[in-house]
């Protein structure tokens, strides 16, 4: 017994030390880490979060950033950007990837231009047609005529007035005026296949138009997410939210095309709903002016990425931070800005970052103390510990890295008890490597109880999860966030995980 009290005694003054020890140098202990959920959708990240916002579309099958390639019914080749770009095109590959896909630009439902792999447009020089400007206001304009019983057979109307035909392999033109029908015999008839869609706030907005966008996007803010989430989230023992955002919302209420006003209201009630339930938030700048990873979710137009390859797109940035952290400083629920998320390599350098990153890290600091700055880890090939030197000369300052068992092809047929074996094995000794005790904090921002496993049992996830709680949940010393809240697809849904008994917090 009087062993036990000692004991107990003991342990307490050990706690006490460890707690003074860990504020001292600005740590949060085990108790104020985070367990987040990232608010997917708030932003309109990926189209398959919630694919009814997508319904009300007119021609939703051409959104910007579809990639088509089109098979010409003489030549049997497909239509390809010679040199993937800044020269001719030409009808004579036989195969179709990268120079041969053609990447939507949405005029409007009925008209696009086509950027091709090295970001040219294409555009005609007298009837040839050709892919050399890389300005998209000089580019020609398309319409693609659909046969009416078979909507994979098409024609492609230049600004001209004329059709495209592939009168030879090598010879493409955009002068073909009288057609009938839809013969296998008429070069201006080609069979289109759609090779890849985007669907993030970019296409959505645009693909609405202005009008309908913003009531749309309305909409979308007062019902998808709403105040009993976050009492909800609150009362499943979480202590914060992620929420992913755009650059445009430093514009609001006129962001600049397509975008529509609204977000900053949608914000706003986010504050006031964690304050009000005791919620932390995690402002996470998911989408920077440009796209910093090509993908949807950074609302890039058609897959490219531009940001960071002028410093202006860099300045634009810190001055979305600048305005971010002064409109909520005061608010008791500000715990961390995120300065950007997932940005890629090699697309974009650690010298980009770097001096981002030192120039954002100000931004925060002139309005704030005690926020967290949040410094995410690039994604592909990078070193985890590449941003400790620039980390050493920060206060309050964090790693954020990102682990999904599913997008790389190492995860292809792994059994469950390899995946769970893999979070044990491999994510905790990279989350080890990271997490020294004078570098920054650790967090696992995005993860998710989803895999590669075909006909998993309700067990096995439970194990899944269970195993990722207990490694992030350890050794992640700023806390995790699961991805995501709400999804169409139940395992992505923490609140469906939570409701049927897949997950315990
Ligand atoms: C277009 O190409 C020119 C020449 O390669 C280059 O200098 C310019 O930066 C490019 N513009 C854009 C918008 O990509
Ligand atoms: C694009 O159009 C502008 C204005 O009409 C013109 O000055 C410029 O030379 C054009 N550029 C190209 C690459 O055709
Ligand atoms: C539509 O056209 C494609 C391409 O020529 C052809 O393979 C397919 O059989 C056609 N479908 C119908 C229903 O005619
Ligand atoms: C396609 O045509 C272009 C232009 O004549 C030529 O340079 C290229 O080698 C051809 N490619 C194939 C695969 O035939
Ligand atoms: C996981 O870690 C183990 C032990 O370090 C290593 O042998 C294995 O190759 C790693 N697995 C993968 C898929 O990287």
């Amino acid at each position: 017994m009087r062993s036990c009290v000692n004991l107990g005694t003991w342990i307490l003054h050990l706690l006490t030390l460890f707690t003074v020890v860990s504020l001292s140098h600005g740590r949060p202990t085990a108790q104020f880490r985070v367990k987040a959920v990232n608010l997917g959708g708030w932003l309109v990240t990926e189209g398959w979060i919630k694919p009814s916002l997508f319904d009300g579309i007119p021609n939703k099958d051409f959104l910007d950033g579809t990639g088509l390639q089109f098979k010409s019914v003489t030549t049997g080749k497909y239509l390809c950007a010679e040199s993937g770009g800044g020269t001719i095109i030409v009808a004579n590959r036989s195969a179709a990837s990268g120079w041969e896909t053609f990447s939507l630009w949405r005029l409007d439902e009925n008209t696009f231009r086509f950027r091709v792999f090295n970001k040219q447009f294409v555009g005609l020089d007298g009837v040839k047609v050709v892919a050399v400007s890389n300005i998209s206001t000089n580019s020609s304009t398309f319409n693609v005529v659909k046969e009416s019983g078979n909507s994979t057979r098409v024609r492609i109307r230049a600004s001209n007035g004329h059709f495209l035909q592939a009168k030879t392999e090598d010879v493409v033109t955009a002068d073909a005026s009288k057609v009938n029908g839809w013969g296998d015999d008429d070069p201006s008839v080609f069979v289109m296949t759609i090779a890849g869609r985007m669907q993030g706030e970019f296409q959505v907005t645009n693909g609405y138009g202005p009008a309908k966008a913003s009531q749309v996007m309305k909409e979308h803010w007062n019902t998808f997410i709403v105040e009993d989430d976050f009492k909800y989230i609150a009362s499943n023992l979480l202590t914060a939210v992620r929420i992913p955002i755009g650059w445009w919302i430093a514009r609001d209420p006129n962001p600049p095309p397509p975008y529509v006003g609204g977000s900053l209201q949608a914000l706003d009630n986010a504050f006031l709903w964690s304050e009000k339930y005791g919620l932390k938030i995690i402002l996470d700048l998911h989408a920077a002016p440009g796209s910093q990873n090509g993908f949807e979710h950074s609302s890039s137009r058609d897959g490219s990425l531009e940001w960071g390859k002028t410093d202006e797109t860099i300045q634009q940035t810190v001055g979305v931070i600048d305005f971010l952290t002064a409109r909520y400083a005061k608010s008791q629920s500000l715990y961390a800005i995120e300065l950007i998320n997932e940005p890629l390599s090699p697309g974009v350098t650690v010298e980009t970052l770097n001096k981002y990153y030192k120039a954002g890290y100000e931004a925060v600091r002139k309005h704030s103390s005690t926020a967290y700055v949040v410094l995410s880890n690039r994604i592909g090939p990078a070193d985890p510990r590449e941003f400790f030197p620039l980390a050493k000369g920060f206060e309050l300052s964090v790693i954020d890295l990102h682990y999904y068992n599913l997008f790389q092809d190492l995860f292809n047929g792994m059994t469950v008890k390899q995946n769970i074996d893999f979070i044990y094995n491999n994510r905790s000794s990279e989350l080890s490597y990271v997490t020294t005790s004078k570098g920054p904090l650790t967090f696992v921002g995005e993860w998710v109880a989803e895999w590669k496993v075909n006909g998993a049992s309700k067990e096995d996830y439970e194990r899944f999860a269970k195993a990722q709680l207990d490694v992030y949940g350890s050794l992640a010393t700023f806390g995790w966030a699961y991805w995501g809240f709400k999804n169409v697809n139940n395992h992505w849904s923490l609140e469906w995980m939570i409701n049927n008994g897949y997950i315990k917090v």
